[in-house]
């Protein structure tokens, strides 16, 4: 097992990579209190809600089974897990365990946030995209009609128990999507993880527990050395955002569900090392490993076809975009991304005419 602190004061903890961690009562910690829902959803409860359930028998324990899917992140399934702490009495001091992906994490993190104005939790991410992504940092939230995440918090969780086990579950789509969150780190935060990357593909394709491990919790430490930071994504938190905004753009423009997550971040991250390369920031070769490593990963590189205007005005929308030009996180060099303003929406609409069939 590898453990990673995420460094934040009075608020800080570790978060635990292994395989079989949840069967382990101690993984836990000291402090989480008598009282514990698990709230997980409808796929991942058959898998593994019994199992977890074991180490927590000598807690007053709860479950709550949420509908699954990014369409479900609602405000109205948050004050369902609400409405079972309260209908069980649980006390300041009860503690919340998100048991499944990111959805899972971003709700039951946020009730954790409002229930009698924050109570602990623990987030226990199944899916490789939550492993390395969503379940550091205390994001937390729901999403609105008019956008994804547009109510939330950061309620930084107690602990992070990755068990890497869980992936043996995970269907070889979302597998390979997750990969592409951590070529992300590679690409933009070390060129050493990069290369590494490169030499070690084929175990991570094959699910090699000992290459998981150290993918897996590399990319932890690579968060949370960011996270220590920027906590409240004001400035350098930005970086993780690689590939997002031309991934999101892509997501709306082609209909939710056409490409998972990590699908369009892969294609956003072959975008923004062109956008890189157009601007004489990184040489050819540097698209062509990218390119080449997501490849191997089994990740498409080409785009689909999609529609200009329609992409045009889903990056417009993106929350992390300025009103003028398009936020874009660029590269540098291989390993070291920065903050990008100064493109404007011109030479971006020029940039995709280049980029795009369609
Ligand atoms: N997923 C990006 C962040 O946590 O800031």
């Amino acid at each position: 097992m590898k453990t990673v602190e995420v460094s934040l004061g009075t608020r800080s903890y570790p978060i635990r990579v292994g395989r079989g961690l949840l069967n382990d009562a101690t993984s836990y910690g000291e402090d989480i209190g008598r009282q514990v829902l698990i709230v997980t959803d409808e796929n991942v409860a058959p898998l593994y809600l019994e199992r977890i359930s074991i180490p927590l028998a000598d807690r007053e324990l709860a479950s709550l089974i949420l509908p699954a899917g990014e369409s479900n992140k609602t405000l109205l399934q948050a004050a369902r897990i609400i409405d079972v702490l309260i209908n069980r009495g649980m006390r300041r001091d009860a503690c919340i365990v998100a048991l499944g992906g990111g959805v899972v994490g971003d709700m039951a993190g946020f009730a954790a946030s409002c229930y009698m104005r924050g109570i602990a939790w623990v987030q226990v991410p199944t899916t490789l995209l939550a492993q390395v992504d969503a379940s550091i940092g205390g994001k937390t939230g729901v999403n609105h009609p008019e956008g994804k995440n547009l109510i939330g918090s950061f309620h930084q969780p107690r602990a992070v128990l990755t068990d890497t086990e869980t992936l043996d579950t995970l269907a070889d789509r979302e597998y390979r999507a997750g990969l592409a969150e951590v070529i992300k780190y590679g690409v933009g935060l070390d060129i050493g993880f990069f290369a590494w990357l490169e030499a070690n593909m084929a175990d991570l394709i094959t699910r090699d527990p000992a290459a998981l491990e150290y993918a897996v919790s590399e990319c932890c430490r690579l968060k949370a050395v960011v996270v220590a930071e920027d906590e409240h994504d004001r400035g350098q938190r930005a970086l993780l955002n690689l590939g997002h905004t031309f991934g999101h753009g892509l997501e709306t423009a082609l209909g939710y569900g056409t490409v998972l997550h990590g699908e369009a971040v892969a294609l956003g991250i072959v975008l923004a090392a062109r956008l890189s390369e157009r601007h004489g920031w990184i040489e050819s070769d540097v698209t062509k490993r990218i390119m080449a490593l997501l490849e191997t990963a089994g990740l498409a590189t080409t785009l689909p076809a999609v529609n200009k205007t329609k992409l045009l005005a889903a990056i417009g929308h993106d929350k992390k975009t300025l009103a003028t030009s398009p936020r874009l996180i660029a590269l540098k060099s291989l390993g070291s991304a920065f903050v990008c303003d100064e493109i404007t929406m011109q030479e971006f609409e020029a940039f995709l005419d280049e980029n795009l069939d369609g």
